[in-house]
Formats: structure tokens, C-alpha cells, sequence
């Protein structure tokens, strides 16, 4: 007996109609399996002890966080800014064992035991430290984004010129350097102020040396 129209299919109809199901049920059962799949392994962490502002502080961080971002983020240490997140423009500037380092461009684990001091280690809005009411007398800020990377980093050239160590623009690398101008200009030229306030606070750093900069 003869199907109607509606019921009769060709064979490479119903090749093709096999094909679609196989696929989906291949397609839904690697679905279903990948779900199965346990999730990726959690990342590492270590263990880190380091003293920020004359605080000790224990930390299990992942290992791949910055040392801004364990201040800011673990610490809530907000003073230190996140400008560039790439090395380039200061803001993140901090004081580890004397020495001033970009927090951005380090990792925190590589800083177990270390010192570091932050802009809310160096003095109070009661007690502040000579370099930042130097910033202040001088108006060494506008915006004042830049500002704790600024007086953070003024701090160690400070201490760079005095320990003796020599920048690219000092003369006489036989001679102890004196803070001059061009030395404030090149050893802060890491230091980007989006708002220009760098007449100001060259001077501010001179004053803090006890020269006319
Ligand atoms: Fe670190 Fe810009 S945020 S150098
Ligand atoms: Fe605004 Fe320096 S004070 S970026």
C-alpha cells in the first residue's frame, strides 16, 4: 500500500536525519564530561611575613600578586596608587629596605622579611613627615594622584644623594653628589605628574635638603 505524501522519506533523508542526532548526542555527552571534569587546580599560594609602616604582617597570597596589590588590596593601604599597573609612571613607588622600587613591576612573595615603608609610614596629617609639609608649603600637588609615589621617592633620593650614589647627570663621579636642580630633575624623572606640578615640587625637595634646588 502506497504512504501518503507526508509520511514517505527519501534514503538520503534519513541518512542525514541520523548524522544530526549522532552529532547532537556526541555534542551533549562532551558537554556532560566536561562538566564532570573537576576544576582547574586552585593557583599557588605561599606564605610571607614582612613589615609594612613598623607592623609585622602575615599573608597567604597567590604567587603571582603584585607588591601594590598586596598593600592595597590585602593591607588596605590605599595610599599607594595604581597608575600605570606597568613601571611607568611612579605612582606605586615605595620604600623596601631603604630603597625606593615601583610595587607595581614586584611581586609580593619576593619580599618575605623585608622593610617597606609606604606614604602612611612616613608621617600622619598630625605629624607629618618634613617632605610632605614641604609638598604642602610649596604646593608640590594638584590633583595629588601622583603625590604619595612623589614624596615616597623624594625621600630615598634624599638618601641617595647623601649615601654618596651618583646619577647619570652628576659631573664629577670622583666627588660626593650635592643636591642640585638637575640632580632632583633626573633622579625624579620616574616620577610622571599628570598635572605638572614639577617647578613645585623640585623646589619642595630642595627645601627638604636645605637648598635653594
Ligand atoms: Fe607602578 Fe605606574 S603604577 S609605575
Ligand atoms: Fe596630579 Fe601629580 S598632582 S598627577
Amino acid at each position: 500500500m502506497a504512504l501518503p505524501d507526508e509520511f514517505s522519506i527519501s534514503r538520503r533523508g534519513l541518512l542525514a536525519a541520523g548524522a544530526a542526532s549522532v552529532a547532537a548526542a556526541s555534542a551533549s555527552s562532551s558537554v556532560a564530561e566536561a562538566q564532570s571534569r573537576p576544576l582547574a587546580d586552585p593557583p599557588p599560594t605561599a606564605k610571607l611575613r614582612f613589615d609594612v609602616n613598623g607592623t609585622a604582617h602575615d599573608l597567604e597570597l597567590d604567587t603571582r600578586t603584585t607588591l601594590l596589590d598586596a598593600l592595597r588590596e590585602h593591607l588596605h593601604l590605599s595610599g599607594t596608587k595604581k597608575g600605570c599597573d606597568h613601571g611607568q609612571c611612579g605612582a606605586c613607588t615605595v620604600i623596601v629596605d631603604g630603597r625606593r622600587i615601583n610595587s607595581c613591576l614586584t611581586l609580593a612573595v619576593m619580599h618575605d622579611g623585608e622593610k617597606i615603608t609606604t606614604i602612611e609610614g612616613l608621617g600622619t596629617p598630625d605629624k607629618m613627615h618634613a617632605m610632605q609639609e614641604a609638598f604642602v608649603a610649596h604646593d608640590g600637588f594638584q590633583c595629588g594622584y601622583c603625590t604619595p609615589g612623589q614624596i615616597c621617592s623624594a625621600v630615598a633620593v634624599l638618601d641617595e644623594i647623601k649615601a654618596g650614589i651618583p646619577s647619570h647627570v652628576t659631573a664629577d663621579l670622583t666627588a660626593a653628589p650635592t643636591v642640585t636642580n638637575m640632580e632632583i630633575r633626573e633622579r625624579m624623572s620616574g616620577n610622571i605628574c599628570r598635572c605638572g606640578a614639577y617647578p613645585n615640587i623640585v623646589a619642595a625637595i630642595g627645601d627638604v635638603a636645605g637648598v635653594k634646588a
